[in-house]
């Protein structure tokens, strides 16, 4: 089927595109160097925190966290679906919107699974107000009709073709998982079975999980009969992973203009829905899966706190921890995780409609700190009166403390561990380095130590070069030895050669064109987060200026693009030693090992 709208299409409209016209059109945009800026038109911050760069083509809010490009900045503020904001760019363009296939027809972007995905939603709906059953079993569990229509409840009635009538073409339902293929031909002879292709929800509460643009992209069902799996999700398919979507956020957004002061994380679909319906809107569930790195950075998309809330028996405090270790790398200074404990026997469900939303509230006020929570799991069992006590939080503190980014939450921890542990600061992190003897560690790896710790996620070299590229793009063109850099085995070097590939082949593009390439991957999550995160000072238009203007940004990206070969040269030099030494090198790789020695010691390796 065709109809969608080709990405060279977007990329090229967004060339013919002023971003600073489509927000100057809205906004009361003041010069301030070289950017513009306005006050948040997504908070209600009286400073002017939101900025827009004629060069990047890209606007950042400072007091929401949003960034985007000209799209994006339609979609959150004229609140338009994707497809909606590139009509209205190519509207201003003066262009058509083309599609896929060339055909006019009225049929709108990605459509086949989506579409068969909607007149699912459609046709559940409608079944629930016919089935006596299934509306007396959510009445019997306190949910309103208004509650029901907001989240688009429906039911998926006791039969295996129900749904299967609906599609005479099953292709798209099939592949959006409703439906499903028998391929045992022996089971034909149950008759219920008959039907080749059958339904896959049956006797089900239907609950419709969206993406953040508000389309069905899956189905959570409850089951209303004896079935041994109470919830079936959807299957995992390209449109939907569990992983990578909560269920409602899309309503909590919608909830607000305002951006949301804080996403509170809950595990069942009933849980959000009855929360909504007593008036807190901004609750959102995983899918019947543990907590990704990637919910995280969806959830700091629409908010800089998130509260998760676990039942308090010991499932659900091993549920928490591995919350917090996924949270451990994902926040900062701006995005902040809290953790809440229900009482036993209790879900968010039961829990607010025994005691109200107003002592509910409460409780989540009450919610710990990261911090508090991490050195309360690290501490746990632990005997602090005791050396070899001590000595055991210092390792078991390692691990967690090396998946936090640099900055002042990772440096009030360890302060915060070195008051516990009596061990005072310098001492405890040259404990942490590894360094046996503290007295020792403070003259010798004290330094080297400062020198590892960008071997992190996100670490400055990588991280650093990526944001002075996405300011500079036209740098990508003087950049040689790409090849060497993809051998850094640091994380994130993918996404910085993928980067400098991408200005490489796109001359004219600016950061713009590659957030659009990369709209809602990982990979765009984190250059959005990396080209917000530097600027994220109080003084927001100097150092948003001054990162632009730096006449050193130059020398500065090609000094980290260095820095980062000579690791990967030293490595691969390390490897071929070690091979050297058992004896194993052939004639090109001693070749290659000498002419990798050669290179270290001259250093000319950028340029
Ligand atoms: P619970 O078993 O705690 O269910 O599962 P619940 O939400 O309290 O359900 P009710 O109140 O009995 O209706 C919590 C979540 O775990 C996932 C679902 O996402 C569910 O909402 N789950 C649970 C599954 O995916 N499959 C299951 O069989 C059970
Ligand atoms: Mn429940």
């Amino acid at each position: 089927m065709s109809g969608r709208i080709p990405e060279s299409f977007i990329q090229d409209l967004l060339t013919r595109t002023d971003i600073v016209d489509v927000i100057g059109a809205r906004l009361d945009l003041k010069r301030a160097g070289k950017e513009y800026k306005a006050r948040s038109p997504f908070t209600n911050e009286k400073s002017p925190s939101f900025f827009v760069s004629p060069a990047k083509q890209m606007f950042f809010c400072f007091s929401s966290g949003k960034t985007g490009n000209a799209i994006g900045f339609l979609i959150e503020y004229d609140r338009l679906t994707f497809v909606e904001a590139v009509e209205e760019l190519a509207k201003r363009a003066g262009v058509e919107v083309q599609r896929e296939g060339g055909d006019s027809a009225p049929r709108l972007v990605l459509d086949g699974p989506l579409d068969a995905l909607a007149a699912a939603e459609r046709i559940f709906r409608n079944h629930l107000r016919t089935h006596q059953t299934a509306i007396d079993y959510l009445k019997k569990r306190g949910v309103s009709g208004d509650t029901a229509k907001l989240f688009g409840i429906g039911y998926a009635p006791d039969a295996w073709d129900e749904l299967a009538k609906a599609f005479p073409n099953p292709e798209h339902a099939l592949a959006a998982g409703l439906l499903k293929k028998k391929d045992d031909d022996r089971a034909q002879a149950d008759t219920r079975q008959k039907q080749r292709i059958y339904d896959v929800f049956r006797n089900r509460i239907m609950f419709p999980i969206r993406d953040t643009r508000g389309r069905v992209i899956g189905f959570g069902g409850r089951t209303l009969g004896d079935d041994p799996a109470k919830y079936l999700n959807s299957p995992e398919t390209p449109l939907f992973h569990k992983g990578r979507n909560l269920f409602g956020l899309y309503e909590a957004k919608q909830s607000s203009k305002a951006a949301l002061p804080y996403l509170l994380v809950v595990e069942g679909y009933m849980d959000v829905v009855m929360l909504a319906q007593h008036g807190i809107h901004n609750a959102v569930a995983t899918l019947g899966t543990a907590t990704t790195r990637e919910h995280l950075a969806l959830l700091f998309k629409s908010t800089s706190r998130a509260v998760f809330c676990f039942d308090g028996d010991r499932a659900g405090r091993s549920a928490a921890s591995r919350a917090l270790e996924q949270a451990l790398p994902e926040v900062n200074e701006g995005r902040e995780c809290r953790f809440m404990f229900l009482p036993e026997g209790h879900d968010p469900d039961t829990l607010v409609q025994e005691i109200g939303a107003e002592a509910f509230r409460e409780l989540v006020e009450g919610a710990i700190t990261l911090s508090d929570f991490l050195i309360a799991e690290i501490s746990n069992d632990l005997n602090l009166g005791s050396l070899d006590g001590r000595a055991r939080l210092v390792s078991l503190a390692r691990p967690h403390l090396q998946k936090l980014r640099e900055g002042p939450l990772r440096i009030l921890i360890i302060e915060e561990l070195a008051r516990i542990t009596r061990f005072g600061r310098a001492d405890f992190e040259a404990m942490l380095s590894g360094a046996p003897n503290p007295a020792a560690a403070r003259t010798e790896s004290a330094k080297t130590n400062r020198r590892e710790r960008p071997e992190q996620p996100g670490a400055r070299p990588i991280k650093r070069a990526l944001q002075l590229l996405l300011e500079k793009p036209d740098m990508a063109q003087r950049v040689q030895h790409l090849d060497q850099l993809a051998l850094v085995s640091q994380p994130g070097i993918a996404i910085l050669v993928e980067a400098i590939e991408f200005f490489q082949e796109h001359p004219q593009a600016s950061s713009s064109h590659l957030f659009e390439q990369w709209r809602e991957t990982p990979k765009g999550e984190a250059i959005q987060r990396i080209s917000i995160s530097d600027l994220e000072r109080p003084d927001y238009s100097k150092t948003l200026n001054s990162l632009i203007n730096s006449a050193d940004a130059e020398t500065e990206f090609f000094d980290c693009l260095a820095e980062l070969r000579m690791k990967a040269l030293r490595a691969r030099a390390e490897a071929l030693a070690a091979q050297a030494r058992s004896g194993e090198l052939s004639s090109a790789e001693m070749v290659e090992w000498e002419e990798i020695t050669r290179q270290l010691s001259a250093r000319s390796l950028v340029g």
